[in-house]
């Protein structure tokens, strides 16, 4: 876990708002979950390797409880709750901190951050179409490039274990070899599991099948399935997901995996993460979950959804170079030159504010040159130098930081001077 210097804050708030705004413009309404969760709903929700991971205690009124690893488990468990007779389809943003007992290393953090958005109600492929455009928009509107989906379907291996009889515990165990990218024990485990000759053969086959030509990846793996009528129905419905959103214009780099699989056990369809070029740890990650909601009891409703990791963005934007885009720098410092004229320092400060500028005072009691080096070192843009002869005749010192030249400007004229210059 890490303390979260200005530097740092101010990145991942970035990306935070950012990810606001594109729940807005998506039409996603943000929940607020508590950080801490009842363990069995989590464990329950979740996976073996996300259970093993949960910082887990029994409160002072015995209950076992978990600090949530993720928030698609809340959400769901909200949606089969309070939830439950809204209208769907369900649009739902939640943002916060996560926790998870992962091994530290680069991009892998022990508290990280999520935006998360969740779709409830259509188990049609516009709504998955929706998820990888709403991630595909946002990394772009972040300034990254080349980023890249790697896409999948859990169902063309669920049905393939499914119709060899394989049951879910173990089908469990070969999507997290697969997810740990061990191909070749994923297969002993399926041999062990009695599969037969034909099923390795197909399991073999679409580890290796993969692509950035989707269409092309995506008819060779209608081919390697072709006994398996459901795994068939499952890259049918990939493949209308990528067509419709070939289709709509939107540009998506995609790169089909038939192999791949997520360390979570809910997902039942359209699987997906994102990268750039050369960080090798995932931007995000979501999929299609149909079966979640009712193991809360009730009527099943379908689901997908997109989690993006904060922090691994605020990697990924400093990798890429990318500097925030933020209005022109319109902070303020006010500094007083002879204690007389502090007063006027204040009130003055207050004016600006109230028309949305940041303004410090100079509080320390320094000299001008001190108080405009300090100023400059932080990068502040505007000094206003406050002195009894100046305001005698209602002026002020107005000094642009970045361009080291000053003017004398009537008070009444001040904030629109400012306003007019970093507009
Ligand atoms: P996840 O793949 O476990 O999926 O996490 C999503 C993203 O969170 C990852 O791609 C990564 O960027 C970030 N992340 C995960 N663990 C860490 C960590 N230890 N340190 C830093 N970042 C991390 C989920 O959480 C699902 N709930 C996503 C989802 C939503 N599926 C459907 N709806």
């Amino acid at each position: 876990m890490r303390d979260l210097l200005p530097v740092d804050a101010k990145r991942m708030r970035y990306v935070e708002q950012v990810s606001r705004e594109v729940s807005k413009l998506y039409g996603y309404d943000e929940i607020i979950t508590p950080v801490l969760e009842s363990y069995d709903l989590l464990a329950a929700k979740t996976s073996n390797e996300i259970r093993e991971r949960m910082y887990t205690f029994n409160d002072l009124g015995d209950r076992k409880v978990a600090l949530r690893p993720e928030f698609t488990a809340s959400v769901a468990r909200l949606v089969a709750t309070k939830l439950r007779n809204e209208p769907k389809p369900m649009r739902l943003f939640s943002v916060g901190s996560l926790y998870r007992y992962d091994e530290p290393q680069y991009g892998r953090f022990r508290e990280f951050w999520q935006a998360n958005y969740e779709l409830f109600g259509s188990a049609r492929p516009e709504a998955d179409a929706e998820i990888l455009i709403l991630t595909n928009n946002l990394l772009k509107k972040l300034g990254l490039q080349n980023f890249c989906f790697k896409i999948g379907h859990t169902g063309i291996l669920r049905e393939i274990l499914t119709q060899e009889g394989m049951d879910d515990e173990k089908q469990n165990s070969v999507r997290q070899l697969l997810d740990k990218k061990s191909w070749a024990d994923a297969l002993t485990v399926a041999s062990e599991a009695n599969v037969s000759q034909e099923c390795l053969a197909t399991l073999e086959s679409l580890f290796e099948t993969s692509g950035e030509d989707a269409f092309k990846v995506l008819e060779s793996v209608k081919e390697t399935v072709q006994d398996y009528e459901s795994a068939l129905a499952a890259v049918e419905n990939l493949w209308k997901i990528l067509e419709l959103i070939k289709d709509s214009g939107e540009q998506l780099e995609v790169l089909v995996e038939a192999g791949f699989a997520r360390g979570l056990e809910y997902y039942t369809g359209m699987i997906f993460e994102a990268y750039i070029p050369g960080l090798d740890i995932a931007l995000g990650g979501g999929g299609r979950y149909d079966k979640l909601i009712e193991l809360f009891g009730g009527e099943p409703i379908p689901a997908v959804g997109v989690a993006q990791g904060i922090d691994r963005i605020v990697l990924a934007l400093t990798k890429q170079e990318v500097t925030p885009k933020t209005a022109k720098d319109r902070s303020v410092v006010v500094i007083s030159v002879k204690d007389e004229s502090m007063a006027k320092a204040l009130e003055l400060s207050a004016m600006l504010r109230n028309r949305g500028l940041p303004v410090e005072v100079a509080v320390m009691g320094r000299s001008i040159s001190r108080a405009l080096a300090d100023a400059d070192r932080r990068g502040v843009a505007y000094a206003v130098i406050v002195g009894p002869k100046e305001l005698e005749e209602e002026k002020v010192v107005l000094r642009e930081m970045k361009k080291s030249t000053q003017r004398t400007v009537k008070i009444s004229n001040l904030t629109e001077e400012i306003l007019a210059n970093s507009a």
